[in-house]
């Protein structure tokens, strides 16, 4: 059977703990779905197709193996996609206790919803500080955020934009 994942987020940017999460579940699994979501919740940097553009770019500049798919998603539901395109699990990176505690009901009402589990997985522990909200504010505060992308997204916006 073909096991196929999706690794949902906002990716505003797409940082190098969220790449740590893709490679090691294009390992497990035969096709991922990388989705970039848009979460109410926060204040955007990055439109969505720039969020795509960038995770490809990433992906490739990375050398991830395996069939790998970047794309969006606006309409309803998350499970809702992952019934369209077959897929029976998201993937979500867990960096603390804290993840958990915000990752878990979501996993269990995705469950409910559609029978679609969640996996988590662990990053590297040398990613487990980054987060693309700590990556926003020191870039718009005209900070290196090197240390905590891919290189692509870092001379992104380091770029005039
Ligand atoms: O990177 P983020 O912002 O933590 O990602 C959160 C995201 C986009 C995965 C989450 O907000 C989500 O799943 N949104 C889709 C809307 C949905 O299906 N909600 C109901 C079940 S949780």
């Amino acid at each position: 059977m073909r096991r196929i994942a999706v690794v949902p987020g906002s990716f505003d940017p797409v940082t190098l703990g969220h790449i740590d999460v893709i490679e090691r579940a294009a390992n497990l699994f035969d096709e991922l779905h990388v989705v970039v979501v848009h979460n109410p919740d926060k204040t955007a940097l990055l439109p969505i197709a720039q969020r795509v553009s960038l995770i490809q770019d990433a992906v490739k500049q990375a050398g991830i193996e395996g069939e790998i798919l970047v794309t969006s998603w606006s309409v309803g539901l998350l499970v809702d996609y992952c019934t369209d395109v077959g897929a029976s699990v998201l993937i979500k990176g867990i960096r603390s206790q804290i993840d958990v505690a915000y990752e878990t009901p979501m996993a269990i009402v995705n469950r409910d919803l559609a029978g679609v589990e969640t996996v988590f997985l662990l990053p590297d522990p040398a990613h487990a500080h980054v987060s693309s909200s700590l990556v926003r504010q020191v870039a718009s505060l005209g900070g290196d955020v090197a240390p905590y992308v891919p290189k692509v997204v870092a001379d992104f916006l380091q770029s005039d934009r």
